[in-house]
């Protein structure tokens, strides 16, 4: 068996035997080296069940080992053993000290993991096992230690020092260095470590917490990015403030650090104290910045101060539990945005990237339950599954039990396991026990991957007014389970009358009246709910809010979708049944592609959205949601057979088939919302942004000059990120594709200062969906501004260019190719990022027979190469599916 084969599985978990009490490090950078010396004041751990007097630590590939000393004295090799990754001390007593010096050279460590430098500042990022890279360790996240870590370097080019918690002392030493000390007393995993040396400014702000303590709060960024700061601090204090009142949670440390990093493998984490940031999830100004920037700025920001309590104070107890931080943070962050802006827009966003994302992947060969039972590589469960498939349980959990007792619930978990390292099974326990109702079923959820699916049928009896609803759940087999056990599942109802009216709900066989919008308890594989009362036929308005993560299959005619599009007062839904019409249309569209080129929408169709973007009393941003076209990659995922190049025809008609229908609509719309007086960031203004830009996208179909002009002025108006990048992308897909170049060059002389629009400037071309782009997409790698080192450029390169399908998909296959290049490229000094790139070569299943052979080819083709256990993990994964 070879170091990349090696599986981890949960049922392996054992505690630690060695707890660490504390660890003191020392660590001084140098230019060439950098060392670290690391005091632990270890003790045997009495919980551990098969106690041993052999302390494991773990290292990583770059680290010299220098000196191991215990209580004081050098021990020789006879007393340790030192082979590959691990560090072995024999024959250690009840209580010890043990230190360690270690070297390492940041500088050259490209993987981003552990320490490292990005351009000219010293950080880290240890999450999941990057600690390991800085000093030999229990680097697992049940290790919990109190640090204090003592950084010097010199002070000239590195001003600023950081590490977690408090400062608690600082100075200077000889020739030219300085140093800082600093204490976290909360005890946490290595994981949650964090430090930062580098010539940075700093943008201060206070809150004061909900019982009067004042907490300063620090952005330390470059200087020439001191400007873009504003909106990661105002996103934080709303952030810290929603906390105390939705879940009472306050802050605990009086300091809170962002700092943020170009070179960056994720967004953002969150160290305890001292959160480090992709510059790009946090720096942010109208000019340079989208508003859906602004809003996923916002969300990050929130999203790693909530794990403060959801992932700090209570952790994980091992990497299999991932989701019990992630998920429930991620939900928390969702319900954080909702509340903050419009709930409906947050939900049909998140249900979008679930249903387009999540699904692929529980369809893939990395399909995994949200609680994976084994791993080759814990950085490929960073996954959509662990994250939103996480968040939609955790929110089942809430529709189940209602609002006060998932509070109960909350607050009996951080109370329970504050100071722990835990499992998603203690979670579903504190929430159980909280509110009484038995979540055992409800767990499966936990173990079993794949996507149910809900069929329902109704039948109506008019002689007794009898509503029947019969609902039967059944999830194919995935890699890891073959027969999956009924899920427990909330299924959120109404009955509309002909007016749209909610109906009240009175199910048979239960006393109380439900209300008009309802939860049904489905824990079978089949399951009728019988409803009294119900005077006239109604239409069903199924699956409210998106109460569960399944695929929903009722027959739902064309003239019920087309009530509940204009009537249903659930925002997914309606919007949801938008959406079905307009995938029908583009399936009705793909029949007809081999035929004629002329294809007729349906007068209903056209109706439905003319009354949506004529009614001015609509918020705007909802109009958006409810106009636009499915994507590509939604399409795909609703076809048995995925033909990427007749999704794109068909999609491409439709959107020019509503053009031509409603070109004066959208030309109001577009002019309506079109406000060119000053820049504002109200949801309002927002929204009208949102919904002019589609208006322009439509029109834009129609290649008319008038609308390029429309187009190329907006872009000239040069008022915001968000106008200038719609008018750039709508014209970058354009036929004529002359139309950018002059836009694109002009964009790249005014911003290539700018890292983040340079890479914006990149995805924009990589990502067209216009055929025959690999070219200028290979010419790109050579472009001076692009760097392959820097995560941010090759997502906004190769990420692009995999997201657009047909080039991705070429069936000549030079696409496959061109990303198998990376991948052997990347993997070289960066896996995580490499098995990034990895993943959607797996996903061959449902692709036309000639591009499953492409792709398995070039999946056969890494396999013959020496890989990373990242890369090696997502590749034979695949192949053994193909
Ligand atoms: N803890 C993660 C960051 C992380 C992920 C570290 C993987 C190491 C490996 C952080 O809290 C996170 O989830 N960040 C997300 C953004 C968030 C809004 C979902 C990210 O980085 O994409
Ligand atoms: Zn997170």
């Amino acid at each position: 068996m070879t170091q990349n084969s090696q599986v981890t599985y949960l049922k392996d978990y054992q505690v630690p035997d060695f707890i660490i009490e504390t660890t003191d490090l020392d660590i001084r950078v140098g230019d060439e080296y950098t060392s670290v010396v690391a005091r632990l004041k270890v003790r045997r751990n009495p919980a551990s069940s098969e106690p041993s007097s052999e302390l494991i630590l773990q290292g990583g590939k770059g680290i010299k080992l220098q000196d191991v000393m215990m209580d004081g004295l050098i021990l020789d090799e006879s007393n340790y053993d030192l082979n590959g990754s691990e560090l072995a001390i024999h024959q250690c007593p009840e209580a010890f000290e043990l230190t360690t010096e270690c070297l390492i050279q940041p500088q050259l460590n490209a993987s981003l993991e552990g320490l490292y430098k990005s351009g000219g500042m010293y950080c880290t990022q240890c999450e999941a096992e990057g600690f390991r890279n800085i000093t030999y360790y229990l680097d697992r996240p049940d290790a919990l230690s109190v640090f204090t870590t003592r950084i010097s370097a010199p002070k000239a080019s590195y001003p600023i020092l950081l590490a977690n918690g408090n400062p608690v002392d600082q100075g200077d030493l000889e020739n030219g260095e300085h140093y800082a000390v600093w204490h976290d007393p909360f005890p946490k995993p290595a994981y949650l470590f964090a430090m930062v040396a580098g010539d940075l400014v700093r943008q201060d702000d206070q809150f004061t917490t909900q019982s009067g303590r004042k907490v300063d709060l620090q952005i330390f960024v470059e200087a020439h990015n001191s400007h873009k700061c504003d909106h990661a601090l105002a996103s934080l204090k709303r952030s810290m403030l929603w906390d105390e009142q939705n879940y009472g949670r306050e802050y605990d440390l009086d300091l809170f650090m962002i700092v943020a990093v170009d070179d960056f493998n994720m967004g953002a984490m969150e160290n305890k104290g001292l959160n480090i940031f992709n510059s790009d999830c946090v720096l942010a100004d109208p000019a340079t910045s989208s508003d859906a920037m602004f809003e996923r700025i916002e969300g990050i920001v929130a999203h790693e101060y909530f794990h403060n309590w959801s992932g700090n104070r209570v952790t994980c107890r091992d990497w299999f539990q991932l989701s019990l931080k992630e998920g429930f943070t991620v939900y928390r962050d969702a319900q954080y945005t909702a509340d903050t802006y419009s709930a409906a827009v947050k939900r049909i966003d998140d249900v979008t990237v679930l249903r387009t994302h999540q699904f692929a992947e529980d369809a893939s060969p990395m399909a995994h339950p949200i609680r994976p039972a084994s791993y080759i590589e814990i950085n490929n469960f960073y996954s959509v599954t662990v994250y939103e498939k996480g968040a939609e349980v955790v929110g089942m959990i809430h529709t189940l039990l209602g609002d006060d007792l998932f509070r109960k619930g909350s607050d009996l978990y951080f109370d329970r396991h504050d100071g722990q390292a835990v499992t998603t099974d203690d979670f579903v326990a504190a929430m159980s026990d909280a509110s009484g109702i038995n979540l055992d079923q409800f767990k499966y959820w936990y173990s079993q991957a794949g996507t149910p699916t809900l069929a329902v049928t109704d039948h109506y009896n008019a002689i007794n007014n009898e509503y029947s609803l019969t609902v039967v759940q059944s999830t194919p087999a995935t890699a890891e389970c073959e027969v999956k056990l009924p899920f427990h599942l909330p299924l959120r109802v109404a009955l509309l009358d002909t007016k749209g009216k909610e109906l009240p709900l009175q199910l048979q066989g239960s006393e109380p009246v439900l209300g008009n919008n309802c939860v049904l308890n489905i824990t079978q594989a089949q399951q009728t709910f019988i409803f009294e009362g119900i005077a006239e036929q109604p239409t069903p308005s199924l699956l409210r809010g998106f109460s569960a993560p399944v695929k929903l299959d009722y027959a739902y005619t064309e003239e019920q979708l087309l009530f509940l599009a204009s009537k249903d007062q659930d925002g997914f839904c309606r919007w949801e049944a938008c959406q079905r019409l307009l995938i029908e249309a583009t399936e009705r569209a793909m029949g007809f592609m081999s035929q004629a080129s002329h294809y007729q929408l349906k007068d209903s169709l056209v109706t439905m959205l003319r009354t949506s973007l004529v009614d001015e009393t609509l918020d705007p941003a909802m109009v958006a949601k409810l106009v636009q076209l499915p994507s590509e990659a939604y399409l795909a995922e609703t076809q048995t057979i995925v033909d990427v190049d007749l999704i794109h025809t068909a999609r491409e008609a439709i959107r020019l088939a509503i053009a031509t229908a409603l070109e004066s609509e959208l030309l109001y719309c577009y002019q309506r919302c079109h406000d060119t007086g000053v820049f504002s960031q109200t949801g309002k203004a927002i929204g009208q942004r949102a919904l002019k830009n589609i208006c322009l996208y439509y029109l834009n179909a129609l290649d008319q000059a008038l609308y390029q002009t429309m187009a190329q002025d907006q872009y000239a108006l040069q008022a915001n990120m968000t106008d200038v990048g719609a008018a750039l992308h709508i014209l970058i897909g354009h036929k004529n594709s002359e139309l950018a170049a002059p836009l694109l060059a002009d964009f790249y002389q005014r911003w290539q200062g700018d890292a983040q629009v340079v890479c914006q400037w990149f995805a924009m071309q990589c990502g067209a969906s216009r055929p025959g782009l690999l070219g200028q997409v290979k010419a790109l790698l050579d472009h001076n501004a692009f760097d392959i080192r820097n995560p941010n450029k090759v997502r906004s390169v190769v990420g692009s260019f995999i997201r657009s399908a047909i080039n991705f998909h070429a069936v000549d296959g030079s696409g496959y190719a061109f990303v198998g290049d990376m991948i052997l490229k990347l993997d070289g000094f960066n896996p995580m990022i490499a098995a990034g790139l990895a993943k959607p070569l797996g996903r061959f299943k449902r692709k036309t027979k000639d591009r499953q052979q492409l792709m398995v080819s070039q999946l056969q083709r890494l396999n013959q190469a020496e890989l990373s256990k990242d890369v090696f993990e997502v590749v034979s994964k695949a192949l053994s599916a193909s």
